[in-house]
């Protein structure tokens, strides 16, 4: 069964074990299939400066198998975008406390494109926003390539940009500020046809946490993402 997980601080230590396999799968996607090799090191693992206390993490699990992840990372503490790209944004850098940062989301490639479900990619973006709901967040902040803003166009993320892209290493970069709010989340959910939240907080109870709309009336009919 398909869940996505919360991970931060509180409740890391019920995840330890998934922490090696995720830092050997970002290095196995980034660095040998997107030949990101600034990012390489010699122990196969894909580890940077923002893997932090202050991550956050969204583990996708199939049956207890990672198959997908993203990290989130608050504007408060440093981020790509202040310590690596500050001059993408031409106000200069995201620090909010109400905006997190989004990095290294990954699918495993056998679990890429339209199977049978809705697209892990689109379950994680979906459980994002719920996360960012639940804590009270306004806003993502992500560098990224270009070509995910017709994605986020088509997925209904509202992307704005913060400046103009560049290009590096042969890809078109840019920053921007994405809004994180109900309408976008209920929107999220009706397109891959889901009543009830989708994220599991193990181990987070104490965390204080937002109530989230009422979507439990069913979408009829389930319209799947455009593609
Ligand atoms: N460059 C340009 N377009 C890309 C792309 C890339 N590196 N990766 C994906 N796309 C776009 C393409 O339009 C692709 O369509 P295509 O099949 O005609 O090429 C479409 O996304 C679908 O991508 P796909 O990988 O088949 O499936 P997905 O939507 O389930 O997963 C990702 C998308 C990004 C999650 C997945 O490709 C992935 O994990 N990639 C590696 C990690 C990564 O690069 N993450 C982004 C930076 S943090």
């Amino acid at each position: 069964m398909l869940e996505i997980h919360v991970v931060q601080r509180d409740n890391r230590h019920l995840y330890e074990h998934y922490f090696d396999p995720y830092f050997q799968l970002r290095h196995d996607i980034y660095v040998k299939q997107r030949k990101w090799m600034a990012l390489d090191r010699p122990d196969g693992r894909e580890i940077d400066q923002f893997d932090t206390e202050d991550a956050v993490y969204l583990f996708c699990l199939d049956d207890e198998k990672l198959i997908g992840a993203m990290r989130a990372v608050p504007t408060l503490s440093p981020t790509l975008m202040s310590d690596i790209f500050p001059y993408l944004s031409l106000r200069g850098p995201i620090c909010r406390p109400d905006v997190y940062e989004l990095s290294r989301v990954f699918v495993i490639p056998e679990r890429r494109g339209e199977h049978a479900g809705p697209r892990v990619e689109m379950l994680l973006l979906t459980a994002i926003t719920e996360y960012g709901i639940s804590i009270g967040l306004n806003g993502f902040s992500i560098v990224l390539e270009a070509w995910w803003l017709p994605r986020f166009e088509r997925c209904g993320w509202k992307a704005h940009p913060l400046g103009l892209p560049q290009m590096m290493d042969n890809m078109s970069v840019l920053a921007v500020l994405v809004d994180c709010d109900e309408a976008t989340w209920k929107s999220l959910c009706r397109q891959i046809g889901r009543t009830s939240p989708i994220l599991t907080w193990r181990g987070l109870s104490g965390l204080n946490r937002q109530l989230l709309p009422d979507i439990s009336l069913p979408h009829s009919p389930a319209v799947q993402p455009a593609q």
